[in-house]
């Protein structure tokens, strides 16, 4: 067992002990919202970024969180140092709270808040960063944002696990997801991106969830000075790609070397992919929130 404390309603608790109802909306009906945040070196990146998104999401699903956005940033970094973490994924979450067996969230009291801080490696194996992922196009399609937008970043991930089943049962490492007039929206849990002619492209972000990682690749990109455009991409213009990468907070950048068995450029990590795996890890040890104020590293 782990020594990991999690933060649940207001106390750390050690994790064996941060148990829920399961009465508790959350898991009764995946009503609530998270996030997914990586500390690097002792700076937790993009923290304000996320924690945007995290209470635009819980305003969408209209949860009140029991914390202000100023209170939830510091109790994130005290989840970091009461676990002793420089280097992290965090998982904040606020679910409906116990409530009946019915749906109507009145009837829930008090949001649940947790915050679960530990060490966590790359979502792929180390050696798919190096040869590059093999992905297909699932069938399950993105949901919509006229049936439940993506960019809420809810606790209800049905859509994508089944998405990750298909891919799963294809046998390639990821599922790559059409919205439902069949342009590319995005991979399972991460943005799709490929480079044609030198240019990085992605598809819009109203049919996937507008990732954090996916904004710092375009940032990277563009200072490396690489032109970058937003706009819809079909499956022929990904096979037609020299390259092709995926991003997210939990798989950083992913090179990718085939897509529905058709091999992406000469089926190797692109040049350029490889550039802004570079060039993006740099930019995460070089900024971000300290979890250590520097009194606290001198004394
Ligand atoms: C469906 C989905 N798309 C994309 C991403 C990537 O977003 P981010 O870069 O903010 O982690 C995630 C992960 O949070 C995700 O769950």
């Amino acid at each position: 067992m782990s020594d990991y404390q999690v933060f649940l309603n207001g106390e750390f608790v050690p994790e064996d002990e941060a148990k829920i109802s399961v009465f508790d909306h959350g898991f009764l009906y995946g009503d609530g919202c998270f996030e997914g945040i990586r500390a690097y070196e002792g700076n937790v990146f993009k923290l304000d970024e996320h924690l945007d998104r995290f209470y635009t999401s819980a305003k969408a699903l209209d949860l009140t969180p029991p914390y202000e956005q100023a209170e939830m940033k510091d109790l994130v970094l005290e989840a970091c140092r009461v676990n002793e973490l420089e280097d992290a994924y965090i998982r904040p979450i606020y679910s409906r709270g116990v409530g009946d067996l019915g749906l109507d969230p009145r009837k829930c009291d008090e949001v649940t808040t947790v915050i679960i801080a530990r060490e966590f490696p790359r979502l792929y194996g180390p050696e798919l960063y190096e040869e590059g992922l093999s992905i297909a196009t699932v069938s399950t399609r993105r949901n919509p944002p006229e049936c439940l937008s993506p960019n809420i970043k809810s606790m209800n991930y049905l859509n994508n696990i089944l998405g990750k089943i298909e891919a799963n049962q294809l046998g390639v490492d990821e599922g790559l997801m059409l919205d439902t007039k069949g342009f590319v929206s995005e991979a399972t849990a991460d943005n799709f991106f490929i480079v044609d002619d030198g240019e990085v492209v992605t598809p819009p972000y109203h049919n996937s969830l507008r990732g954090i990682t996916r904004q710092s690749a375009m940032d990277v990109a563009e200072r490396e000075g690489l032109p970058v455009t937003e706009k819809p991409i079909t499956q022929f213009d990904v096979y037609a790609a020299d390259e092709a990468f995926m991003t997210g907070t939990a798989a950083e950048i992913a090179p990718i070397v085939e897509v529905d068995g058709r091999e992406i450029g000469d089926g190797n990590p692109g040049e350029i992919t490889k550039q802004l795996m570079d060039a993006f890890e740099k930019v995460t040890r070089t900024e971000g929130t300290p979890i250590y104020p520097k009194e606290t590293v001198e004394a």
